[in-house]
């Protein structure tokens, strides 16, 4: 998603600055175009020539004296986003008062587009009232501060202040690049599995990660949609800005959809909901008995088919899990629970379905067509199918 985009990483002077060569690679494997300005500071922790090297492009280390003089502003013309990281105490306080003594804090004053701040430092410097105050200043206007990490510091000290991966901080800047075109819609989302508990240490349930319905949360929270999701049980960790609801069984996740279904304009349910319970749970944890024993099943609620008997004006889409005959049965099902789009995907494909990072899948629309779509990350996927439901949406195919 950061293909073609044009970011600035400037580099602030504390010990994280080393980490600066890890996020620049990152973004050059997303295959942004990266370009680098290091404080003074900076340049005593790391050589311009590294990250020169990872970006495969200019560094920039001042106002003066580089081949271009007072580049701040062709700088801040040219790229889509600047992103501080790390962000010291000083260049904070420096940023809240406008102050510009040097090329990164001229191009921050200079740069209208998005701007990333991740500050790192001591927990003692990071809590103190001076540092608090100048963030909240940051943040009210319109930066976007990524709040630092906790865990042991450089110093030795253990408390919050470790700058956030790459990873973390490069789904912030996809995040921040999207156009938000879903502000003022409510999603409500389901993911991953259902665990349907034999007794107090057992239970059914089935592969679901969660991957794919976490990616359209997120997506559709980068987009500005305000999004409710709720999660059987998955590893995967909090998404920022996104209400989270945890369940285990489908008869919770029943309820806590029930309770949101009111005030979402969008239902995406892509969790893999068990379609059926143990009969009894056994109240103690089961012993060994004899060589065979039967379990009973009874069938759970069908969620999505209830909410297509009661929809009023939301729009709902369902998923379908398929290991054959993929379009005709998700044609079925989008028939059966009265949805108005279908995510179908053929769980037995390489790359694609439960626990993969990507996904194959087909949207099929309620007016017969479909549309097929190349293996994909699932956040792509996740924004492809974004952009059917907000065409839908904008077509008032519910007025
Ligand atoms: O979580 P990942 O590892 O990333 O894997 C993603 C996925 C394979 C789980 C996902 O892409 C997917 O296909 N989710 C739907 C799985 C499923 O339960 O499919 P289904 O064909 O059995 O159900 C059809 C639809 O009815 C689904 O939207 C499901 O949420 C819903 N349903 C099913 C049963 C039930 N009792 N209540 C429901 O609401």
């Amino acid at each position: 998603m950061l293909e073609g985009k044009k970011i600035v990483v400037g580099v602030t002077g504390g010990i994280a600055a080393y980490k600066a060569v890890e996020l620049v690679s990152h973004l050059r494997a997303a295959r942004a175009a990266v370009k680098v300005v290091l404080t003074r500071a900076a340049q005593e922790f790391i050589q311009p020539l590294t990250l020169r090297v990872v970006a495969e492009n200019e560094v920039y280390t001042g106002l003066f004296g580089g081949a271009e003089v007072l580049p701040h502003i062709r700088l801040a013309l040219e790229n889509d986003l600047l992103v501080i990281y790390p962000a010291t105490a000083n260049f904070i306080g420096q940023a809240a008062w406008g102050l510009a003594p040097d090329l990164l804090s001229t191009l921050l004053l200079a740069f209208q587009g998005p701007v990333v701040i991740c500050p790192a430092m001591n927990v003692r410097m990071y809590t103190n009232a001076a540092v608090r105050e100048n963030l909240r200043r940051l943040q009210e206007r319109g930066y976007i501060v990524v709040p630092p990490e906790t865990g042991r510091l450089a110093c030795g000290d253990v408390g919050t202040g470790r700058l956030p991966p790459p990873a973390v901080v490069a789904e912030v800047i996809q995040g921040a690049l999207v156009p938000k075109d879903l502000t003022g819609l409510t999603l409500l989302v389901t993911a991953g599995p259902t665990r349907e508990p034999l007794d107090p240490v057992r239970y059914i349930t089935n592969r679901s990660s969660g991957k794919m319905g976490y990616a359209v949360a997120r997506a559709a929270r980068d987009r500005g949609a305000r999004v409710v999701l709720i999660s059987g049980p998955t590893a995967l960790p909090e998404p920022p800005g996104i209400s989270l609801i945890r369940v285990n069984t489908a008869l919770a996740m029943r309820e806590e959809v029930w309770k949101h279904f009111d005030a979402a304009d969008v239902v995406v349910m892509c969790a893999a909901v068990s379609d059926y319970r143990p009969k009894q749970v056994s109240p103690e944890k089961m012993k060994k008995g004899p060589p065979e024993i039967t379990v009973e099943f009874v069938q759970n609620p069908d969620i999505l088919a209830e909410l297509g008997e009661r929809k009023r004006r939301q729009l709902l889409v369902g998923f379908a899990a398929e290991t054959g005959n993929v379009l005709a049965y998700a044609r079925a099902k989008l028939e059966a629970k009265n949805l108005d789009l279908v995510v179908a995907n053929d769980v037995r494909q390489e790359g694609a379905g439960f626990e993969a990072d990507t996904n194959l899948v087909w949207l099929v629309f309620r007016d017969g067509r479909f549309l097929e779509l190349p293996r994909m990350d699932k956040y792509q996927v996740a924004h492809r199918l974004l952009d059917a439901i907000l065409g839908i949406w904008k077509g008032g195919y519910r007025e």
